[in-house]
Formats: structure tokens, sequence, C-alpha cells
């Protein structure tokens, strides 16, 4: 069978990108990339899939004074390149429902809260301002309302209390790169059936 060709959209420092392509490398994670999309210049995301030898595109949102027309030029090349699945890793554009209704394969996104608390910006932060005693990360299906599709896993940690913005992001960071990769290897498998909002594993096709 072939393999399914995963596209990875970024706009920063691209260490969930730098995982994926890490496991990809040690097998773990079986896929094609056939290219990493950032919508920012600077994302230090495409160095790291450039010393990969990935094909790297570079659309700039800014360029486009019409989101649809951002969208389309996204849309072009999924097309192109016959996208099966989209990893949001830090892709900091909101995609419509025109984009995803478009599209309408796989797109997954990795957020650093537990969804539904903490949608948008700045979670990590917040949620240690509200003062929870459990923070963490989600790894759900995009659909038209942002930061809201259907919950494939989820990690937790701890707050201690002497955390800070700082260290807590790092813990939620390094719980993502684990949720991520084992939430992309269900997508591709395809050993997952939604009913409703929840999304059921089969781990006896693992
Ligand atoms: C991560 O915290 C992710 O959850 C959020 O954006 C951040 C991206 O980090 N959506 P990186 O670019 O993967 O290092």
């Amino acid at each position: 069978m072939s393999l399914k060709k995963v596209a990875i959209f970024i706009s920063g420092r691209g260490s969930n990108l730098e995982s994926l392509l890490k496991k990809r490398d040690m097998g773990r994670i079986k896929c094609e990339i056939p290219f990493v999309l950032s919508n920012r210049e600077d994302a230090r995301g495409l160095q790291i899939a450039e010393e990969k030898g990935i094909k790297t595109y570079l659309i700039n949102h800014r360029d486009y004074p019409v989101r649809k027309d951002f969208e389309s030029a996204v849309l072009q090349l999924t097309e192109k390149h016959e996208v099966d699945i989209i990893v949001l890793a830090g892709f900091m554009k909101v995609l419509s429902a025109y984009f995803v209704r478009t599209f309408n394969k796989p797109i997954i996104n990795i957020h650093p809260s537990l969804l539904p608390s903490f949608p948008g910006l700045n979670s990590q932060n917040r949620a240690l301002e509200y003062g929870v005693k459990f923070a963490g990360c989600t790894v759900h299906f995009v659909t038209e309302d942002v930061d809201a599709g259907p919950i494939i896993g989820q990690e937790i940690i701890p707050v201690f209390n002497d955390d800070s913005e700082e260290s807590i992001a790092l813990r939620i960071l390094e719980r993502e790169h684990i949720l991520l990769s084992e939430a992309l290897s269900i997508v591709i498998n395809g050993n997952y059936e939604i009913i409703g909002r929840r999304v059921f594993v089969n781990h006896d096709k693992d």
C-alpha cells in the first residue's frame, strides 16, 4: 500500500515538526512528507525541514489581502502534491470553513491546553494564571470552529507551585511531541471512528 502523504504547516519554531521528522526517520511514523508550508518567512521550522531535504513552501498570508485567495493558493499546493492529511504544527493562521470543506480530508491540530479549556492564544499562561492544577495539550481534528473539533488525544501534566510561564510551557511542549506523533499515526492508520464529537480509537489494529 502506498504511504499516506502528510503535509505539515508551521509558523515558527518548528519543534513539533522536528519531532515528527525524527520519528519518521526512526520508522515510528510511516508516511511521506511532500512538503512543509509556512505562512511566515522567519519560521525556524523552514530551516529544519530544508536540512532534512524536505520541500518547503512559504505562502505569506500578508501577500493576500483576501483570505480566500491565500487559502486557494495553499489548497492548490495540497492538490498538486495529492496530500492526504494536513498537520497544523504551530500554524498560527486560522483556516476557514472554505478551506476545511474544500480540502475535505483529515486536518489535525496540536493545541497547548486541555481543550475545551483555554482555546486561542497564550493558553499555557492563561491556564497557569487561572490556577488549574493540571494542564496539558490536545490533538484534535480541525473543523470550521476554531480549536473545537473532535479530540483525538490529550496529555496531562501537573502544575507545581513554583511553575512559571516558561516551565509550564516547556513541560507541555514535551508532551506535545509525544502526543502529536501518536495522534498522527492513528490518523494515518485510519484505525478510528468518529461518532458525534467522540473519536474512538481501535488500538487492536495498531
Ligand atoms: C505549540 O505549543 C503548539 O501547541 C502551538 O504552537 C506551538 C508550536 O511550537 N499550536 P513549535 O513551532 O512546534 O515549536
